[in-house]
């Protein structure tokens, strides 16, 4: 695997490339990462991964500082998966000339997490307009886990860089059924249980919440037994209408965020 800081330098590796996979990340990889990865491999002729923690995106100076930074065991892993190049910018090299104020997202945007984290989404959506005119990848591959970036970076895309295509792929959980994330390596084990109860206690409710036979009041009331800081909101939302169908069978899903201490999670089950 080749590690490139350097754009210039990247650029000369992967301008002849026909058909390269990017999988963009924030490090701290975990098998939620690797299955983005595992596709781009069966799909395209080189992967390309990045890790750059994109600090315009974060609302909170907190979350910035205190995200995950294992860049070594990242290297080990993305070696061993055969990944072809690792792209690993500095700050000054992405922003020479500080953020895009003019980037344009849907009204997707809005929404959820929108609400929740202003400006959230613009930066998110800038840092891959960026890497997509550095690297011109023919695939971009994003997770369901965070299912409105990926919605909202697919319409971006589609927009303004019509010659790539965005590849949204399944979230993936562990045993207990905790989606994965990064930000779960600042969770402690008693806040990983409830992590736990939380999507099963959602899992095995979900019907009787779309049918309303059961209200987002008391299943809001339960989490917030079980020990959850804040709840910053959970809704139900058919599919079709946040934009476009994703799977035929599964109509509506289940949309929350919420804190446990000083760390957000997010998930939709
Ligand atoms: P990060 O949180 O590192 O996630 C990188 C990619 O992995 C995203 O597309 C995310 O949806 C996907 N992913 C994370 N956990 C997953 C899981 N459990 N199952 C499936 N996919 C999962 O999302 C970001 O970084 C940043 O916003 C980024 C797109 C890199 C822009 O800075």
């Amino acid at each position: 695997m080749k590690i490139i800081s350097s754009k210039s330098k990247l650029v000369k590796f992967t301008h002849y490339e026909k058909k390269l996979g990017l999988v963009p990340t924030m490090g701290a990889i975990h098998q939620g990462h690797i299955s983005l990865i595992k596709k781009s491999i069966t799909q395209c002729e080189k992967t390309i991964v990045s890790i750059f923690i994109n600090k315009p995106q974060f609302n909170r100076k907190n979350d910035f500082q205190k995200y995950p930074r294992p860049l070594k065991n990242d290297i080990s892993i993305l070696n061993k998966f055969r990944v072809d190049y690792l792209y690993l910018p500095s700050g000054n090299q992405i922003y020479p000339k500080g953020k895009n104020k003019n980037i344009k997202i849907s009204s997707v945007g809005k929404k959820l997490c929108g609400k929740f984290r202003p400006g959230h989404f613009e930066a998110v959506a800038d840092v891959i307009d960026r890497f997509i005119k550095i690297i011109k990848p023919k695939n971009i591959y994003f997770g369901e886990k965070d299912m409105q970036q990926l919605k909202i970076i697919e319409h971006f895309v589609k927009k303004n860089h019509p010659k790539t295509k965005v590849i949204g792929c399944k979230t993936v959980r562990d045993k207990s059924g905790i989606a994965l994330s990064s930000r779960n390596f600042l969770l402690s084990i008693k806040e990983k249980q409830i992590a736990s109860k939380i999507y099963k206690l959602i899992k095995k409710n979900k019907q009787n919440l779309v049918k309303k036979k059961l209200t987002l009041g008391s299943i809001k009331r339960k989490i917030f037994i079980l020990g959850v800081r804040k709840i910053d909101y959970i809704k139900i939302l058919n599919i079709n209408k946040l934009t476009k169908p994703y799977e035929r069978g599964n109509k509506y899903k289940i949309f929350l965020a919420y804190y446990l201490g000083s760390t957000r999670l997010i998930d939709n089950i």
